[in-house]
């Protein structure tokens, strides 16, 4: 059968696990590795098929654990190697994969690197980061602004030179333009896939290699003082360089030498830029250049419908698609859209045509948190206050039941939980057949009974006004996803479907379809195959 050449990743499910915060096994209020492996259990009766954890290496945590300061060890507060073999094999033991977060864009400034780099202009680890002289006449070399607002270059007085940091001060960016630094990071992805890593998701993939001339990036004439002051320029040299997608080519060349394994890149680009990332069939790139569209994307029926036929199209022919909902860095789907809505994006995300990465506690529909002031954490929310763009409420503890501090930890969370913990938990949702949770395991086995999910082709109808509507088809079994996007009641013809055989799944409770869509309902339809 077809299926069974397809790669794992093409038909599996990705479970983003945010270490702090699953699940604490020593009382120190933050979760760790061993945390994680005593959780197991839950992660695989979800039905996912791989878990891609954030980084879990030695790191000051200026940035909480994206400034790596050893990334060829385990950060103390998760663990050690021991604890690391032993979720491996827990992993691996339940039949699922394990990504790591290889973050190759920056290190920490506490890396041993940057410590050799900064102590003297002649060091020979200089160039492995990227200093510059002031700029004539005095000041930062280039008009470049960092992610996280202000300018992307600090001042070191010992050595009078500037370096160049794409996010905190404390995250210095590589110099990937240096063949030293290329066979260092190399080494790095062969100690963990020699440890039985099954593949990564790379960090700001599309910022490692900036223009070698480092030229001020051009105004960009849609900013407001509302967005970030990052979207003042236009990040044309600092990022995206042609230079990078030879780099992220070794990178798959040394991952398939490996064999089965796995490159998740995150790149936010435009449709055309970011599809280049899968590279071309004889020297492909990263396996599933993260999309995050989604995320992205006004909740409405015009746009979604719009941004995925986009997508799709932009693919190449070799291109497998993905999907992102939530992330670390994202607002939960359920703050921005709403529980019933969030319902709805569940099922879209886990039918249409490409791998869904799912995020830790979408599944129990965690929505708005509160966060108060003395409690934030996020070095984004710091530096531009007035934003309020902090992903501190994106990363709380998960609530596992409504025991003293969710069964998270013995002590207090390094974040709040959410405020609704007491109801709002794995246990409760377990023991609810209506539950969100219970939701998406309904979802996740439909999607690995019904190969038409996983691996189907895949076309948009008109819906109509409100209703998101495509099908699915495989070997003659036919599905037809309605999903009413707004919160009033809609009708759907599906004149091009085909005869309704029977409603496999609903965000509501089950009934026979009738042509019509009550408020917030989506439907998973089985169609009469065609004579
Ligand atoms: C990525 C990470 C984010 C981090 C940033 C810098 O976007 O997902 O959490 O702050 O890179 O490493």
């Amino acid at each position: 059968m077809e299926e069974t050449r397809r790669p794992w990743w093409e038909t599996g499910v990705i479970y983003q696990i945010y270490p702090r915060s699953f699940q604490d096994s020593n009382g120190d209020g933050v979760g760790d590795l061993s945390g994680i492996e005593a959780r197991l259990d839950y992660v695989a009766s979800l039905g996912v098929d791989a878990i891609w954890l954030s980084p879990i290496f030695p790191s000051p945590m200026a940035d909480f654990g994206y400034d790596v300061a050893d990334y060829c060890g385990v950060e103390p507060v998760f663990g050690d190697f021991a604890a690391f073999d032993e979720l491996i094999s827990a992993v691996h033991a339940r039949g699922l994969k394990l990504l790591l977060d290889f973050v190759p864009n920056h290190t920490s400034d506490q890396h041993a690197w940057f410590a050799e780099s900064r102590s003297s202009r002649s060091n020979p680890k200089r160039d492995w980061y990227i200093w510059r002289d002031p700029a004539p006449g005095g000041g930062v070399p280039n008009n470049w602004i960092s992610d996280f607002g202000g300018s992307s270059w600090e001042w070191d007085e010992a050595t009078g030179q500037y370096y160049l940091h794409a996010f905190l001060k404390e995250q210095p960016d590589l110099n990937w333009r240096n063949p030293e630094v290329r066979e260092a990071m190399s080494n790095v992805l062969r100690f963990w896939l020699d440890r039985g890593v099954d593949g990564f998701r790379i960090d700001v993939l599309w910022h490692i290699v900036k223009h070698e001339a480092l030229p001020d990036n051009p105004l960009n004439p849609a900013w407001t003082p509302l967005i970030t002051e990052r979207d003042r320029l236009l990040q044309v040299y600092s990022t995206d360089q042609p230079e990078a997608h030879s780099i992220s080519a070794e990178m798959r060349a040394l991952a398939d030498s490996y064999g089965d394994r796995v490159l998740v890149g995150e790149i936010f680009l435009p449709n055309e830029r970011h599809a280049r990332w899968y590279g071309t069939p004889d020297r492909p790139q990263v396996h599933l250049p993260f999309n995050f569209q989604l995320v992205e994307s006004p909740w409405d029926a015009a746009h979604l419908h719009g941004m995925i036929e986009a997508y799709e199209a932009s693919l190449p022919a070799h291109g497998w698609p993905n999907w992102v909902i939530g992330s670390h860095d994202a607002p939960r789907i359920a703050a921005r859209i709403g529980e019933a809505q969030a319902r709805v994006a569940a099922m879209l995300l886990l039918t249409l045509r490409g791998t869904p990465t799912l995020y830790q506690g979408d599944e129990i529909g965690i929505g708005k948190v509160t966060i108060p002031p003395e409690r934030m954490r996020d070095p984004q929310h710091f530096r531009q206050p007035a934003l309020d763009i902090g992903r501190d409420r994106s990363r709380t503890p998960m609530p596992w039941d409504d025991s003293p501090n969710a069964g998270f930890s013995t002590n207090e969370p390094w974040l709040p939980l959410n405020d609704d913990w007491r109801s709002r938990n794995v246990a409760a949702q377990d023991a609810d057949p209506a539950s969100m949770l219970n939701f998406y395991r309904l979802l996740l086995g439909l999607r690995r009974s019904q190969a038409a999910l996983s691996v189907g082709s895949f076309r948009l109808l008109d819906g109509g006004p409100d209703v998101l509507c495509y099908l699915r088809e495989h070997q003659g079994e036919k599905l037809a996803i309605i999903l009413n996007l707004s919160s009033e009641p809609r009708s759907c013809e599906l004149e091009e479907g085909g005869a309704v055989d029977g409603v496999l799944a609903s965000t509501l409770s089950a009934r026979p379809f009738d042509g019509t869509l009550l408020p917030d309902e989506g439907l998973i339809l089985r169609l009469e195959p065609e004579h």
